[in-house]
């Protein structure tokens, strides 16, 4: 079948990691402004406070997105760029605002339509003095945060994600402490933030739907974990459901299930309230509408899976394969697993019935510039090529709704700092260049044929 007529062809990136612009124009701080200033917490003591300068050449970047043929940006919003301490009460700061409005404009004026995530890491560092995600207020500064974004911008941006990988901004950043705000919190609070944050998308969606000025689409965009079966055995493919899905120990907070099933299936996995005991937060009936609101699509951020088989001895769970020798893996030595792009689809789809939007994907790299002024990458083409012919493959079965690399650019690549190169534009981050690499090409040839020369 292939992909369909309307398949959207995107590129993703989010605030911190490109936009620079650290104390311009009524900014405020965020906790990875905070941390990355902290000797130690980024590898090489890099931070964000110059990175790609996306702030200030946001034009030159549209012009290469327009060139490569993308038919969608992903990008994020800088909570305190636009609300200085994250609360609407302290004011907003008008050019920041304006830094979305004019991205958005210039987006629309190339034919590129703006994916916009309201949240993805960089919380204001104001609000984490407050209690951050823990303080019971936290999901209602979400909502007047993204109402500001509504108002201003939904006469033009109609699709939205809430928040970005919850797994990772919750458990990295308040559980092993190794992204911002760096705590380490027992799991008792960690299950409260659990509950606020849930709550943060239900308002979020709430907020978007009453006051969009256009009919628009809203996801979100989970650390999307999927399994491969190891044969397509009917038994093989339980074991991937278990394993993405069962919760089976109290240590849950990067299953899918977890977040996927209140928001899309309006109720908590089977065990999670059991595993949990006493940590389990304290979920209300009303909580739980709020928490399931209609979405319009389920993004995928997949990059690498395990392969699983069946249990020998027949009982519920799974085997996880050991990996051959020698296997493929990434700059970040994370292992290319195309079949996640078909069986990720298949598996959610089947438990979640909703249309799939990949909103990451792609591979870091040890790209360098040759002596012809290029940047061949032929790795990141063959990643492409295997995963996307995967994604392909899924189409005949799953409805697809698009498909969205990462990265467009180099960039700040959280506690690795500037050491993974992720993008299909190189970042000359010592001259500010960009220079489209040889996969930024190729990935232009699969966006003009719709994956016909896959
Ligand atoms: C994802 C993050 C994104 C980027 C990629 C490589 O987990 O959402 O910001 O860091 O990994």
């Amino acid at each position: 079948m292939g992909f369909s007529k309307d398949f959207v062809w995107g590129c993703a990136t989010a605030s911190y990691q490109v936009e620079g612009g650290y104390l311009d124009d009524g900014k405020g701080l965020n906790v990875w402004d905070i941390c990355s200033h902290v000797p130690g917490f980024v590898r090489d003591g890099n931070n964000g406070d110059v990175t790609c300068d996306q702030y200030h050449k946001f034009k030159e970047d549209v012009k290469l997105m327009k060139e490569i043929g993308l038919k969608s940006y992903r990008f994020s919003v800088n909570w305190a760029r636009v609300l200085p301490t994250g609360d609407v009460k302290d004011g907003i700061n008008e050019a920041g605002l304006q830094y979305y409005s004019d991205l958005v404009d210039e987006l629309l004026a190339n034919g590129i339509e703006p994916y916009l995530t309201v949240f993805h890491w960089d919380y204001p560092n104001e609000l984490f003095k407050r209690g951050g995600w823990l303080n019971p207020e936290s999901p209602k500064w979400f909502e007047n945060y993204t109402k500001v974004l509504v108002d201003r911008l939904s006469d033009r941006v109609t699709h939205w994600m809430t928040l970005n990988e919850p797994q990772c901004f919750v458990n990295l950043g308040h559980d092993t402490g190794v992204h911002a705000p760096g705590l380490k919190l027992p799991m008792v609070y960690l299950m409260e933030i659990y509950r606020n944050v849930l709550l943060a998308h239900g308002h979020a969606c709430i907020t978007i739907r009453k006051y969009t000025k256009k009919p628009c689409e809203i996801g979100f965009a989970p650390v999307a974990g999927v399994d491969i079966p190891y044969t397509d055995s009917k038994e093989d493919i339980e074991a991937a459901k278990f394993s993405m899905f069962a919760i089976d120990s109290p240590d849950m907070l990067w299953k899918n299930s977890i977040w996927m099933d209140p928001i899309v299936l309006g109720k908590f996995p089977e065990g999670a309230k059991e595993y949990a005991g006493e940590c389990w937060p304290n979920f209300t009936d009303e909580d739980l509408k709020i928490i399931h609101q209609p979405l319009d699509f389920f993004g995928m951020n997949s990059y690498q899976g395990n392969t699983v088989k069946h249990r020998e001895d027949g009982k519920p769970g799974f085997e996880v394969l050991k990996r051959e020798d020698g296997y493929d893996h990434t700059a970040i030595r994370w292992p290319i697993t195309p079949k996640i792009l078909y069986w990720g689809p298949v598996l959610f789809y089947e438990r979640y019935k909703l249309p799939i939007l990949v909103t990451e994907n792609g591979m870091s790299n040890y790209d360098l510039v040759s002596e012809d002024g290029c940047v061949h990458d032929p790795q990141r083409i063959e990643f492409l090529k295997r995963y996307l012919r995967e994604f392909k493959k899924a189409s005949d079965v799953v409805p697809l709704k698009g498909y969205t690399q990462w990265s467009f650019m180099d960039n700040f690549e959280w506690a690795e700092g500037y050491n993974e190169r992720f993008g299909i534009v190189y970042t000359d981050y010592v001259t500010g260049n960009r220079i489209l690499k040889d996969s930024a090409k190729f990935y232009a040839e699969v966006i003009k044929t719709n994956g016909e020369n896959l």
